[in-house]
């Protein structure tokens, strides 16, 4: 548009023969564009002109007349979304007055003065005029305008893809910097000792703990107070899921298979689990690093006081030693992923917790005797059968709780005399206040227990339910949603109590459980008392049946077996597109026993074998591999509510990416998505839409991957992608050719989304050693990425560790590994990814 009036320069200046006054630029814009439409005919100028911020206050109404007064507002332009632009006028002639506005288009605010403005370029969906005009005014108050459009195109993923590699380092790509954060036993409180890092480090319950995990950025301001748009100063609410044992201790861990385990190893190895929230600050241009002292800095260990809330609360299930009336718990264990509350808490998720009790499903020190056919079936389901726990911390010989309590054999006259529940008080989501260190966490029951990974909510709609959307990670689990009873009210999310917010949303509402349906469409399945049938029996199993509500929270797993959901791929992370509301859902990955030729099914459609060269002949000459059968690189499956409605009982849904080793795939029946060098990833785990207070989370949102794989490890460490997802249904039907290792053939009708090319996925970073990448979150602003590293050279040993990071990340190829949270910025300041 206006093409002819661009660079026109000079107006000529009849608009201003009345000098009666100051008149303000705004009005004489106003007036001029008035005229312009008038007189061309073909301005589509905006009516309510407004001023830009770089407007020069002083007038001086003196002048030469004579003189020629022109401005130009420069050339036209296109730029991806996320940029900073600058305008930049020029002015012939002595201007009294002059600023940028703008005058079409998104609105976005011009930062700086005169005939220089900046703008950062907003997340657009599609090219997007937006024109300024540059207004300015002589001593003899004749006006000079010019206009000038920016087209702000969608973003790209504008870097160069990380290569495959198998370096003890973390690879960004050219043009961005990394900085390693807070570490396995970093100290977060007063007076606590650096880490040595050599197995002598006690204290862990003020130390940054083991295997960082999700978490999430919360803002602070320069005063230290909540402040959700800050992108300079913060906390770090994050997770740790679990140990690399081996190098907590000087020569490794004692007797840690079968015990006795001495106090003071099993101790350190409890605190090293949980939460820690630590703040954080930018120092200056991007430049992190955590606050030791800071008050807010806070542990969760497994023995941190909890309240036990929602449908299970005082329920028989829950009644124990510590709390008698079943309301209370103590402690929080493999917090995996999370969620971020629309009311600005943490929701931290427990996911492989029941490997940690002993109680062993046989033999002479099983307590299957003393247990009912209904609490074995339920111990079953949920894998209570370790005949020490992992970490056998319940042999130290201690009458302490902090140890006695791992041990749930039921031994005592009843469940408040043993720790034969102790087993139910986890498997929950657990809400916390992340600003409040001195605010118990509460478990939300009404979500269901099982093997958490993250807890994502829909988009909120005024009025409407909040909807939960929650993976349950193990081979053959389910996707459940948790559905409010109360409807969402804006001004909540600003609540000064937030956790009554939780108390609000999460406590009463409808668990439901999905069912994927051949036809590209699903249902999601009420777990409510009264409607849940039966479970069937299995096996030596007796049928179960439902006792009310409590029952059906602690048990979902087996109320999703009785109305038939669908078993999954190993559900990890959910996320929400910010822009459209579709949830996505990441599949690690199947074995051969799991997902078998002949029990494909639509949503889990494949099975073939990802040869995968022998460990420790990578870099040979040497072709001999190794079978990985099943869905070895798993796959991402997305849903649209129908009526994009987070209360909705039905949805679609299509397969938005499979993983696959590009280099060996059938690129017909495994390879589907076309992945090729510069994308090919396998076992997705962490997922994450960018937040939408920048431009990366705007119009066409950035998304980031990243995998957790044991797979394609022959050719890259563990990595994170950054992709530009479409939306459900932007592919179509296809049918897969899935083959056994025999030989044989079977046919799998599925949905799949459109296929990946470098411009909609590409790798942005590769991890160290024998690491995973857990955990992603940006400050508001998106100009500083974080991200975790959790057990780097976790198959070394003291004596012999298989990586040395994060020590070489900055060269230094010594010591032992450890943990860390990353902090990833652009160096020219820019948006992280764009
Ligand atoms: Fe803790 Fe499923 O990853
Ligand atoms: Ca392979
Ligand atoms: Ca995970």
């Amino acid at each position: 548009m206006d093409n002819q009036l661009d660079h026109r320069g000079y107006w000529d200046g009849d608009t201003d023969t009345n000098r009666a006054g100051k008149r303000s630029l705004e009005s004489m814009a106003a007036e001029r564009f008035s005229r312009r439409q008038t007189i061309m005919g073909s301005l589509q100028a905006s009516a309510a002109a407004f001023l830009g911020t770089g407007m020069l206050a002083a007038c001086d109404f003196g002048g030469d007349s004579a003189e020629t007064f022109l401005v130009n507002a420069g050339q036209n332009a296109s730029v991806p979304a996320g940029r900073t632009v600058t305008l930049q006028a020029s002015v012939t002639g002595t201007a009294n007055e002059r600023g940028w506005r703008q005058v079409s288009g998104p609105a976005v605010e011009l930062t700086g003065s005169g005939d220089s403005v900046t703008f950062l370029a907003p997340g657009v969906a599609e090219d997007t005029p937006l024109v300024f005009s540059f207004d300015a005014r002589d001593g003899d108050g004749n006006v000079a305008a010019d206009t000038t459009t920016i087209t702000v195109n969608p973003a790209t993923l504008a870097f160069t893809a990380v290569a495959k590699n198998r370096n003890d380092v973390v690879t960004v790509p050219e043009g961005y910097s990394v900085t390693v954060l807070m570490r396995t036993g970093d100290p977060i409180a007063a007076g606590v000792p650096a880490y040595r890092n050599d197995g002598t480090d006690t204290n862990f319950a003020q130390r940054i703990g083991d295997h960082h995990d999700g978490f999430a950025y919360f803002g602070l301001n320069d005063a230290g107070q909540k402040d959700l748009t800050s992108s300079t100063r913060g906390l770090i609410a994050q997770n740790h899921e679990n140990l690399n044992n081996q190098y907590m201790h000087v020569n490794g861990s004692t007797n840690v298979s079968s015990g006795p385990r001495p106090a003071g190893e099993a101790l350190k190895e409890i605190e090293a689990h949980g939460v820690a929230v630590t703040e954080i600050r930018d120092t200056g241009d991007r430049q992190w690093t955590w606050v030791q002292d800071s008050s807010y800095n806070r542990r969760l260990t497994p023995m941190t006081p909890m309240m036990l809330m929602g449908p299970a609360r005082g329920s028989d299930f829950l009644k124990t030693v510590y709390s008698p009336a079943g309301t209370a718990g103590r402690g929080t264990i493999n917090n995996c992923a999370i969620g971020v509350s629309v009311w600005a808490t943490m929701m931290t998720c427990e996911e492989n917790w029941a490997g940690y009790f002993r109680r062993p499903d046989s033999g002479a020190n099983s307590d299957n005797a003393n247990r009912t056919r209904r609490e074995l079936t339920s111990l079953r389901r949920y894998g209570v059968t370790s005949s020490t726990g992992s970490y056998a911390w319940s042999t130290v010989q201690s009458d302490e709780p902090v140890f006695r309590k791992w041990d749930a054999r039921a031994t005592g006259a009843s469940s408040t005399e043993d720790y034969r529940n102790e087993p139910q008080q986890y498997g929950w989501v657990v809400e916390f206040d992340p600003y409040n260190p001195a605010a118990a966490p509460r478990k939300r029951t009404a979500l269901g227990r099982f093997g958490h990974e993250g807890a994502w909510m829909g988009l909120p709609v005024s009025g409407k339910p909040v909807a939960v959307y929650m993976g349950d990670d193990s081979r053959g689990e389910y996707l459940y949603k948790f559905v409010s009873e109360a409807n969402w009210d804006p001004a909540d999310a600003a609540a000064a109590d937030p956790l009554a917010m939780g108390d609000k949303y999460l406590d009463k509402g409808t668990l439901h459980v999905a069912q994927f349906d051949a036809d590209g469409t699903g249902t999601w399945l009420p777990l409510v008392f009264g409607k849940v049938p039966n479970r069937p029996a299995v096996d030596d199993e007796p049928e179960y049946a439902f006792v009310n509500q409590a029952d059906i929270c602690v048990n979902a797993r087996l109320a999703g077996d009785a109305v038939e959901a669908t078993p999954m791929d190993r559900p990890e992370w959910t996320g929400v597109n910010p822009v459209n509301g579709e949830i996505y859902l990441t599949l690690t990955n199947s074995n051969a026993s799991n997902r078998p030729l002949n029990g494909t099914d639509a949503a889990n459609p494949r099975h073939y074998d990802d040869p995968k060269i022998r460990p420790g002949f990578e870099d040979m000459d040497e072709n001999a591999t190794v079978s990985q059968v099943g869905n070895p690189n798993g796959h991402i499956i997305r849903l649209r509510e129908d009526g994009d409605n987070g209360a909705a009982t039905s949805f679609t849904w299509d397969i938005y990416l499979f993983g696959a080793d590009s280099v060996d795939a059938d690129p017909a029946n495994v390879n589907i998505s076309g992945l090729d060098d510069s994308n090919s990833f396998s076992s997705p785990d962490g997922l994450y839409f960018s937040r939408s207070t920048n431009p990366a989370g705007q119009g066409k949102p950035l998304m980031w991957l990243q995998t957790d794989d044991g797979a394609m490890t022959d050719r890259t460490n563990n990595q994170m992608l950054a992709a530009f997802p479409g939306s459900v249904g932007d592919g179509g039907a296809r049918t897969i050719t899935n083959t056994g290792v025999g030989g044989d053939t079977a046919q799998q009708a599925t949905f799949v989304g459109a296929g990946a090319t470098p411009a909609t996925v590409k790798r942005f970073l590769v991890g160290p050693v024998e690491c995973e990448l857990t955990g992603i979150d940006t400050t508001p602003d998106g100009r500083t990425l974080f991200a975790g590293i959790q057990h780097p050279g976790e198959g070394g040993e003291p004596d012999a560790p298989t990586s040395n990071w994060p020590q070489s990340q900055s060269g230094n190829q010594t010591g032992r590994p450890r943990s860390a949270l990353i902090a990833i910025t652009k160096d020219d300041g820019g948006i992280v990814g764009l």
